[in-house]
């Protein structure tokens, strides 16, 4: 037992990337034969330029691009992030939703599905590009119609997934974490428990930028999207016996609730040591976790399972 808690602590030590597209999300609000196993399971490895080190905005831009709550309608309900398409910056080529795709990888993206505003009336589906190397392009779209990354992100955002205006934070994020991503061959890596805690302490450091700086408002938001992350997790522990496992992560997310609360009182000195205290818990999370993982829905086997036995709505 301590053997594979040593193991997962060892592990989420290494890069990391996360998984960002909800089953509950999905089951709800995507037509059925949406949810693809493969791109639950496995995405390309994550490769930024700089690795690890990596400054605020690249790292809050990080976690946008893994938080539905930057997009709205359908996209945002459903749990679908940018990552959900741009897995770790390169194509999710296994991409596909009835009705809207044609093929795996391409998708009608000026669709009434996403944003009745920005209905074209024409049956679309594009192909879902990689983003390594952006930071190098001059233009943007399938039609080169854009100057902008900044102008084509914030479109994304707006026109196609109906989200809310992004500030210029938001932007800047977003922004400075694509041109991070370095043109490299996609190499398929498996969906991990270890990759996503160690993800956690990775928008847990970001944190506490908003914490030092006292900004109660970046701070609420950081907290409303890394709790979904944490929703990400728990919805893989599906078991009835779980619910050990389902108890921390819900824990998790109610301490940083209760950040954001103190955050919001201007109790900053009791925010930062619940940040941290909460740093160490996950750092060194319980070895429930990683007792219930082998049965949990990151195994490809027990995911697929799982899908075909939900009822067809
Ligand atoms: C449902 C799938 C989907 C989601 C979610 C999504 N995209 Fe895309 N993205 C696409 C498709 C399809 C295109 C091609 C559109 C075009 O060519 O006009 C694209 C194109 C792009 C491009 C242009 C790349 C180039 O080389 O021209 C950028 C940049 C981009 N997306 C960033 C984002 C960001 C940032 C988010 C989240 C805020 C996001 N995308 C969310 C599917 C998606």
């Amino acid at each position: 037992m301590r053997g594979r808690v040593l193991a997962l602590l060892l592990a989420a030590l290494s890069p990391a990337a996360a998984q960002a597209q909800s089953l509950a999300g999905a089951l709800e609000w995507l037509p059925p034969g949406s949810l693809s196993v493969e791109s639950l399971t496995r995405h390309p490895e994550e490769r930024l330029d700089g690795e690890e080190k990596q400054n605020f905005y690249v790292e809050f831009g990080r976690l946008a691009f893994r938080s539905p709550d930057v997009l709205g309608g359908t996209a945002r309900k459903a749990g679908l992030s940018c990552q959900a398409c741009h897995a770790n910056g390169f194509a999710t080529t296994a991409f596909f939703i009835p009705g809207l795709s044609d093929r795996p990888g391409r998708i009608d993206v000026s669709h009434a599905f996403w944003n009745l505003r920005g209905e074209d009336g024409v049956d679309n589906p594009l192909e879902i590009p990689s983003l390594r190397g952006v930071k190098t392009k001059a233009r943007f779209g399938h039609d080169l119609r854009m100057a902008s990354l900044r102008e084509f992100t914030r479109r994304v955002i707006v026109t196609e997934f109906s989200g809310a205006e992004p500030d210029t934070l938001l932007l800047d994020a977003l922004v400075a974490y694509q041109e991070k991503l370095q043109p490299a061959a996609a190499v398929p890596v498996p969906v991990t428990l270890q990759q996503d805690l160690a993800d956690l302490l990775r928008y847990l450091d970001a944190l506490r930028v908003p914490l030092a700086e006292e900004e109660p408002a970046l701070a609420g938001r950081m907290t409303v999207m890394i709790r979904g992350q944490i929703g990400f997790i728990h919805e893989r522990f599906v078991e009835q016996d779980m619910r050990g496992s389902r108890a921390v992560l819900e824990d998790w997310s109610r301490r940083l609730a209760a950040i954001a609360a103190q955050a919001e009182a201007g109790q900053w000195p009791q925010a930062r040591d619940a940040l941290k205290a909460l740093r160490q818990v996950i750092a060194a999370p319980p070895p429930a976790l990683a007792t219930d993982l082998p049965r949990t829905l990151y195994d490809a086997e027990r995911l697929r399972i799982w899908l075909v036995s939900k009822p067809v709505r």
